[in-house]
């Protein structure tokens, strides 16, 4: 018997309307911001990948060749995939742009709870704004759109100036490895590099600088950092706003663009992943051949959050089995249509079962059953049947529609 591809999922239909329901709160609050949904292809030339999207992804990615020889890849993420698109097709659109998506990414990782090679994101980026007001409004759509999930999360906020100032005077490939090493957050590999650089005073301060949650004493350890205002008015902001965050000077990311501002969301019921949610200020448009357009974004963890969720009951939606003798057949079908139309959800026989049979299938499948013989064939009412309580009469269709319909949404 064939398998599914090792790290992918198939998704029955209770977990795919479990999925649909999550995905359109996200979708409701990223509206609600302005934010309007693109789509770029799911696969695309490697080079858009390696140019900046740090070493980690690179190792992780799906290459091939097509027939042409082209070198190509499954998108991994899709950040650098919607600023391609923006320089091909929106430089000249006005600024800010609202941008959003749904989509699946492709990472060749080592399978686990939570951590897949084929796995959704939901991210929005927001292109062209260079403001603290713009680094919090990301960051508060990010926490109403954990919110509206349900799920339950720990939200971390830093900036990267704080760290790369301490590091500033390494060379850059040892600066990537430090950023690397506390991206992981392994600090004995973090301790080991800087001992072999003779820099144990900058371990002391690094260690100091991510275990501290105080933005005065941050600064006290990392110095003058820039955008010193701007991160300020940041944290302002998301006070002012009542979002619930924790300072982190740790957070480092493992994607290579990111500037600034940066945080992550982290679920309080999954295991070793458990990072629901990444993003921060990056450039990456003068790296395509366009202008240095400053950006701001993040990703959701779609499966994660669905992991730590659990398991989803979708509104309940109510079923018709239409059940019909072979005299009322003709007439069964106008009133599947009817109900149809109605937006109720109706089945009806197609194995060419009797009465009994049909009946039957109904109370596995369905809410109501709306029986259809030659009586009713001729006489133009129907009769339901609740199927939970039993209860049966027979009524005009339009009754029959609004008790349905009664049962609840849709
Ligand atoms: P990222 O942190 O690499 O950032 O991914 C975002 C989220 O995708 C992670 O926090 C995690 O929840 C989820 N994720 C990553 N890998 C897997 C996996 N193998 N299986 C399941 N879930 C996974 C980005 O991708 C950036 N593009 C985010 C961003 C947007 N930054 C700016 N704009």
């Amino acid at each position: 018997m064939l398998q599914k591809p090792r790290g992918t999922r198939d998704f029955l239909p209770d977990e795919m309307e479990g999925r649909r329901a999550v995905e359109m709160k996200l979708r409701e609050v990223a509206r609600c911001y302005g934010y309007r949904e693109v789509c770029t292809p799911e696969f695309e030339d490697l080079e858009l990948f390696t140019m900046r999207s740090g070493e980690g992804i690179i190792e992780e990615m799906y290459v091939f060749e097509d027939k042409g020889g082209r070198k190509l890849a499954l998108r991994p993420e899709i950040t650098a995939a919607v600023i391609r698109m923006y320089i091909n097709e929106a430089k000249v659109a006005p600024k800010p742009l609202r941008w959003c998506y749904f989509a699946d990414c492709f990472r060749y990782e080592r399978p686990q709870k939570g951590r897949y090679r084929q796995f959704w994101q939901f991210g929005v980026e927001l292109i062209g704004a260079d403001t603290a007001a713009a680094d919090a409004e990301t960051i508060m759509l990010a926490s109403d759109m954990l919110n509206a999930t349900g799920v339950t999360y720990e939200l971390k906020v830093g900036h990267l100036s704080f760290m790369k100032n301490l590091v500033k005077d390494l060379e850059p490939a040892m600066q990537r490895r430090v950023r690397a090493h506390l991206d992981k957050k392994d600090y004995e590999g973090l301790n080991a590099t800087l001992e072999s650089l003779n820099r144990t005073d900058l371990a002391a301060s690094l260690t100091a600088l991510v275990n501290t949650r105080d933005l005065v004493e941050a600064f006290e350890i990392a110095g003058a950092i820039p955008e010193k205002e701007r991160f300020e008015q940041t944290i302002k902001s998301l006070d002012a706003a009542g979002v619930k965050y924790s300072l982190n000077f740790g957070i480092a990311r493992g994607l290579d663009y990111y500037t600034g501002m940066v945080f992550e969301g982290f679920a309080e019921n999954l295991g070793a992943e458990n990072q629901i949610l990444g993003g921060g200020t990056y450039r990456l448009a003068h790296l395509f051949g366009g202008d240095d357009v400053a950006s701001c974004g993040f990703a959701i963890g779609f499966d994660r959050v669905m992991v730590s969720l659990g398991d989803i009951k979708s509104a309940i939606v109510p079923v018709v089995g239409l059940v019909c003798t072979s005299e009322g057949r003709t007439r069964a079908l106008v009133v599947a249509k009817a109900l149809r139309d109605a937006g109720i959800r109706t089945e009806m026989d197609l194995m060419g079962r009797g009465l009994g049979a049909q009946l039957a299938h109904a109370a596995k499948t369905a809410n109501f059953a709306i029986v259809i013989g030659q009586r009713e064939a001729e006489s133009g009412q129907v009769t339901i049947k609740n199927l939970l309580t039993a209860e049966q009469k027979t009524v005009d269709l339009a009754a029959a529609i609004a008790e349905v319909r009664a049962f609840g949404p849709g």
